[in-house]
């Protein structure tokens, strides 16, 4: 077995071209990029051209090629026909969020990856996050007590565009939603554990397409923690900190912009119980906040190479099909509670 994997991308234009190609896939330890295409012929040759792989003309002879796995990052609708593909050639496959459009269609991708023997991760990058990792860790540790309230906020602005797939529910599966409350709803799971019961409501208040534009999600964990997830597309940008809040019975996390693209943001946690136990660098405020600022850590690489490093050592990746699976049963529950106004227990 090679120490390296030899990564494709399916689908190079977009978000693997602004961060998981330039700060994941070249970045990473174990991992090498090998060959990418788009349908977009021009995004195809410059981002090959760029960095330094092969420009592929279709997605056979991508997946012809010797490359171990694939990074899929085409528009959702295509997720499933695309990771199917890559499945069958035996290729271990890293899908974008969210792992298709439905719950069985992510079921599917499972399964046949299953059958292949192949891996299948879904790439909710956010899990890696140094600070939300922190987070978890005062979790596990007991620092913040029994769990009882999560909030996770994603929001931007997102006007009509022409051909903007996020804008029509049979090309993304919906719209702020699956889109951005997913990475929202995939945290809390990450911190809580999973949800068992949600209310929501969902609605395009301000912008022009189909695609809801406004979403507040309530959550009823299994632990019996409340929460709730805020994703709307009609917030300019720099009037949302996406922040994140978790309270328990002995203190708080208390944080803003670590939930994003970026690698770090600034967060705090109270700890009336204490910091014993907490070891991570810490410096405390006035207000006997702690400052939790671990070494940021980038979610691309770190995706990348703990995926890589799952190949390499023939085990189940630390975000893999069940993660995915997971997010799309909350997300389908959401979406039909929103359609008939009532509380609806994820299956
Ligand atoms: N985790 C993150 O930070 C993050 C951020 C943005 C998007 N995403 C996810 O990444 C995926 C893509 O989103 P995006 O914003 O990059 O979309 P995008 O539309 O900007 O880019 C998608 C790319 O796929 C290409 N494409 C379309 N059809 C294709 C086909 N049949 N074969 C090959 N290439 C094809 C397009 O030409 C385009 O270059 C989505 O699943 C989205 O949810 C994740």
């Amino acid at each position: 077995m090679p120490k390296t994997i030899k990564w494709g991308v399916i689908g190079c234009g977009g978000i693997a071209r602004r961060r998981t190609i330039p700060e994941g896939l070249t970045k990473a330890s174990n991992a090498t990029l090998a060959a990418v295409f788009d349908v977009n012929s021009t995004a195809n040759q410059e981002v090959a051209a760029q960095f330094g792989a092969r420009s592929c003309g279709s997605i056979a002879e991508l997946l012809a090629s010797d490359v171990d796995a694939v990074y899929i990052a085409t528009p959702v609708y295509l997720h499933c026909e695309h990771a199917l593909a890559a499945i069958a050639a035996g290729k271990h496959v890293l899908c974008e969020k969210p792992l298709g459009m439905t719950v069985a269609e992510a079921e599917h991708m499972a399964a046949e990856a299953e059958k292949a023997k192949v891996k299948l991760g879904t790439a909710l990058m956010m899990r890696f996050t140094a600070q939300h990792q922190a987070a978890r860790k005062l979790i596990v540790d007991g620092a913040l007590g029994k769990p009882v309230l999560g909030r996770a906020q994603l929001s931007c602005w997102y006007p009509r565009m022409e051909g903007a797939w996020r804008q029509d529910p049979a090309l993304g599966g919906g719209g702020s939603l699956i889109d951005m409350g997913g990475h929202c709803i995939d945290l809390l799971e990450m911190f809580f554990g999973d949800v068992k019961k949600v209310s929501c409501f969902a609605n395009t208040i301000v912008q022009d397409y189909k695609s809801e534009d406004s979403a507040l999600a309530m959550l009823w964990f299994e632990n019996g923690a409340l929460g709730m997830v805020d994703a709307f597309f009609s917030i300019p940008d720099a009037s949302s900190d996406n922040v994140l809040e978790l309270y328990g019975t002995r203190g708080s996390v208390h944080a803003k912009g670590t939930i994003g693209q970026a690698s770090h943001g600034s967060m705090v946690a109270r700890l009336e119980g204490g910091a014993a136990g907490y070891d991570a660098q810490q410096s405390r405020t006035v207000a006997g906040e702690i400052e939790i600022a671990p070494e940021p850590v980038n979610p691309y690489r770190a995706e990348i190479e703990e995926f890589s490093q799952a190949i390499l050592d023939n085990r189940a990746p630390a975000v893999g099909a069940a993660v995915g699976i997971r997010s799309q049963r909350v997300l389908a529950a959401c979406y039909e509670s929103a359609r008939t106004s009532k509380a609806v227990d994820v299956l």
